[in-house]
């Protein structure tokens, strides 16, 4: 029996996660939940997990979920406790599933700590990149992706990385991939949101409509599987039915293919090294329609350019570009600023903040930080 201890898991990874346990009753427990101000839905989960903590880091909704709680289940608040807990000697696997920048701390705790982690929050990766990997390896921690085209790498690199020439990311293209850019300025967060092959959060659906998300899983794929930017390629795959590839110098293409539904990658990260049921059905090649394939447009999407850009920079340029980003999808969802603002933003905090290395993670934190007054302040004097 494994516990787990469960971050972020009234969103839509914590979701998926908490229906693959489901099915594995005698292999898995939950020990621990957190959330943000959900306290409603933590109400309905606490109830029916039973979980050892329950975490909500703000602390209003900390002490509305404690009032509601009959059971013993101890409430804790704060980035902190999130920190404790993923410690905690009873827990054996973290899926770290909270989104944005917040996320990192918990996930380091845990690798510092040799757990299992199950990544899905990608920020840990692009704001401190080579500490992660580098504490992963002093504290013999687990890291297994919760990315479907990172979860695609790793299986596909099974086979190892001798004569490994480049690996290849999917990309969907969101929900804009045939929209002309002279419409760009009026698409609403609705819009943005409402992802043809993929259910999730609002953050990421942002992201993906951007291309962000991809810019940031070119990071993420740098860090983790340890490539140069030039073995890292990006192709648009509508159907999202290949996940990623791997490409070898012999001619050989490995990929991973299945149905679009996260299920499949958590269930793996779970039961790894071996394999279980997700839930998910099989993929049925024979119903699939057409498999298309295009080049990225780097002009009509330009943070993916920008992503690549910060990346070949390195220093603080991907901290910086990855702050500015979650303040301008805040204020898109907001409706206080336009979906064609985004990249514009995150453009000129990366041109206003100083291009520096950064030695430690309060460095990394400070940068995080000050990029975030930046954007900001752009934001304010510009609109
Ligand atoms: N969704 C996907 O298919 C997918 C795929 C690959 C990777 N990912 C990555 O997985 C992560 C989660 O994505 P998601 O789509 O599941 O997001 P989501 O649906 O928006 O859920 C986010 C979770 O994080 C919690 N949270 C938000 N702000 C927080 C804060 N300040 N402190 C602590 N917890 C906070 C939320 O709690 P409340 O509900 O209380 O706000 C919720 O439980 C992201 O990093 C994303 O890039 C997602």
């Amino acid at each position: 029996m494994k516990n787990i201890t469960l971050l972020g898991a009234t969103g839509s990874i914590g979701k998926s996660t908490l229906s693959v346990v489901d099915l594995h009753p005698d292999k898995f427990n939950i020990f621990a939940l957190s959330a943000n101000t959900d306290w409603k839905q933590m109400i309905k989960l606490c109830n029916k997990y039973q979980p050892s903590y329950a975490i909500m880091v703000d602390e209003q909704s900390a002490e509305k979920l404690s009032n509601a709680i009959t059971t013993d289940i101890q409430v804790l608040s704060s980035v902190k406790a999130l920190d404790k807990i993923v410690t905690h000697q009873d827990t054996d696997y973290i899926m770290a599933a909270i989104v944005g920048a917040i996320g990192m701390s918990s996930a380091l705790c845990g690798a510092k700590a040799g757990k299992r982690i199950m990544l899905a929050n990608k920020e840990s990766l692009v704001l401190a990149g080579d500490i992660f990997m580098k504490t992963v390896k002093e504290f013999n921690a687990e890291l297994i992706p919760v990315d479907s085209e990172h979860s695609a790498i790793f299986q596909c690199l099974k086979s190892g990385k001798s004569g490994l020439n480049k690996i290849q990311l999917t990309a969907s293209g969101g929900p804009f991939l045939h929209t002309p850019i002279s419409k760009f300025k009026s698409i609403t967060p609705d819009e943005a949101c409402a992802h043809p092959n993929w259910s999730m959060g609002r953050k990421i659906s942002v992201d993906s409509a951007t291309m962000m998300n991809k810019g940031l899983e070119v990071i993420e794929a740098h860090y983790l599987f340890s490539l140069t930017p030039k073995q890292i390629d990006v192709v648009i795959h509508p159907q999202s039915i290949i996940h990623s590839s791997v490409f070898y110098k012999d001619g050989s293409t490995l990929s991973q293919l299945g149905n679009p539904d996260m299920r499949t990658v958590i269930a793996y990260a779970m039961s790894y090294p071996k394999r279980m049921n997700s839930g998910v059905s099989e993929l049925d090649l024979t119903s699939t329609a057409s498999l298309e394939f295009y080049q990225p447009d780097f002009e009509k999407f330009t943070c993916l350019k920008l992503a690549f850009e910060a990346l070949n920079k390195g220093g603080n340029a991907m901290i910086t570009m990855n702050a500015a980003n979650e303040i301008a999808v805040k204020y898109f969802l907001n409706h206080q600023i336009s979906f064609l603002d985004i990249p514009r933003i995150i453009d000129q905090t990366l041109s206003t903040m100083k291009h520096t290395t950064l030695n430690s993670l309060e460095e990394v934190i400070n940068n995080d930080l000050v990029a975030r007054e930046i954007a900001h302040e752009i934001i304010k004097q510009h609109g």
